[in-house]
């Protein structure tokens, strides 16, 4: 591992084997969805597949390996019909979850370059500033997100210039009522598993409204820097030369606290979500420079030593985020219990954060792993939404919310419990 790429990691459970339950259990234990927290046997590995297919009872390791190949045919999603939308004065993203990473994404791609604000709106309706020359993206990969389905009514209302991209549901029956641009998405996924999905037709949208957020070549520069990634994080590659592996092991049974810099920190919130919605545990993410400001304070011994210092850090980020990063390691570091840091890949800036965004899928994926825990499944999430649909919708019936990838045949912690729970 080069000097550039260099995980360093203190305190974390030994190469490839996870630590002693008496070690899990001085951490609090590792919490299981349901019940009783569960802790993980001495001998659990990442590097045994047999374990990682008797757990990984969906095949999310599959998608995840294919994340390249997604990115690279989403690069030809286009809107049906062509869009004839002039260069908004702004652009508001509206989504929830997953369907809401790619607009960060976009806004933080956008950051250094564009002179049109792009907002990620995570609500009911639209705020004012989607008025009638501002573009709204309504993203929602269900297409049955009821924020998103009553952002996209609002702007509909407003008249403002809308586009829809999803892969069916109650959106996808609006664009065609409205006549509205459509990018049509491949279903069958996670939504939080379709960020390629989402972001680059999204992309595209924004260049044919004279919005260049990533040029062609950096975008070549980033699908390049993905597909290598991928090769190198998937459970066929060992422990030792295997990033995402090392990382969750280092974490542990700690909560992770995620923190980006200035251009990475929305990148350590999707990592965040991504934690809580595969290993379903607690996560926190923030950014330098504002946790600076507040945050640092509550990195005081004993309670910091249940948490694990997650630094993204970034070869292109400023002198001064760089110093901000090494005196936060140097004030807290006694205190956590454990600190690694994870660097971005590529030049661009689209290689940098999406590769670093494609690292956190795979890392929160592992600690699915290690905790034993389906990392396909949200049965919490979809219950919500079920309940939510039964009161405001008028009826319990609904098509799951989680696609069913394939009957699993295997057992798993949690899972009787999660299918007889599941929306049906
Ligand atoms: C599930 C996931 C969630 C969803 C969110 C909104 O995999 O990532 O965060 O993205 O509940 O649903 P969609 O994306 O269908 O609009």
């Amino acid at each position: 591992m080069s000097e550039s790429r260099r995980i360093e990691e203190r305190r974390g459970f030994p190469e490839c084997v996870l630590a002693p339950p008496a070690a899990l259990r001085a951490l609090g234990g590792v919490g299981g969805h349901f019940g009783a927290p569960h802790v993980a046997g001495p001998t659990m590995t990442l590097d045994d597949l047999g374990d990682i297919k008797r757990i990984d009872v969906h095949d999310t390791r599959d998608v995840l390996a294919a994340f390249a190949a997604q990115c690279r045919e989403a690069t030809g999603l286009v809107a049906r019909p062509a869009p004839s939308i002039d260069r908004p004065s702004a652009v508001v993203v509206a989504g929830m979850g997953g369907s809401a990473a790619s607009g960060d994404l976009l806004a933080a791609c956008a950051a250094d370059r564009a002179d049109v604000p792009i907002l990620v709106h995570r609500g009911y309706g639209l705020p004012p500033v989607a008025g009638r020359r501002a573009l709204v993206i309504a993203s929602s990969y269900s297409g049955e997100t009821a924020e998103v389905i009553s952002a996209l009514e609002a702007a509909i209302a407003r008249g403002v210039p809308a586009l829809v991209i999803t892969a069916g549901g109650r959106l996808a029956e609006l664009a065609a009522q409205y006549g509205l641009p459509r990018v049509a998405l491949p279903g069958g996924l996670m939504p939080r598993m379709a960020l390629g999905n989402l972001f680059f037709p999204a992309l595209s949208v924004l260049a044919g409204v004279g919005i260049s957020v990533a040029t062609d070549a950096e975008v070549a520069e980033a699908l390049e820097t993905v597909d290598a990634l991928g090769a190198e994080l998937v459970p066929e590659r060992p422990t030792r030369s295997n990033e995402a592996k090392r990382l969750a092991l280092a974490i542990g049974n700690r909560i992770p606290a995620i923190y980006g810099g200035q251009d990475t920190g929305p990148i350590a919130y999707r990592w965040k979500t991504d934690v809580e919605e595969n290993a379903k545990t607690f996560a926190i993410a923030g950014s330098l420079p504002e946790m600076n400001h507040n945050e640092i304070e509550a990195w005081r011994a004993p309670a910091a030593g249940g948490f694990h210092l997650l630094l993204l850090r970034d070869h292109a980020e400023l002198p001064e985020i760089t110093r901000r990063f090494t005196v936060l390691r140097e004030l807290v570091e006694a205190a956590a219990g454990g600190v690694s840091e994870s660097w971005t890949r590529g030049r661009g800036r689209l290689a940098r954060l999406l590769s670093l965004a494609y690292l956190g899928q795979w890392t929160s994926y592992y600690l699915a792993i290690l905790r034993e825990i389906d990392p396909w499944t949200i049965p919490l999430l979809d219950e919500l939404k079920r309940r939510m649909r039964t009161d405001f919708m008028g009826g319990p019936e609904m098509a799951p919310q989680t696609p069913q990838r394939s009957e699993p045949s295997r057992g798993v912690r949690g899972r009787t419990r999660e299918t007889r729970d599941g929306p049906r």
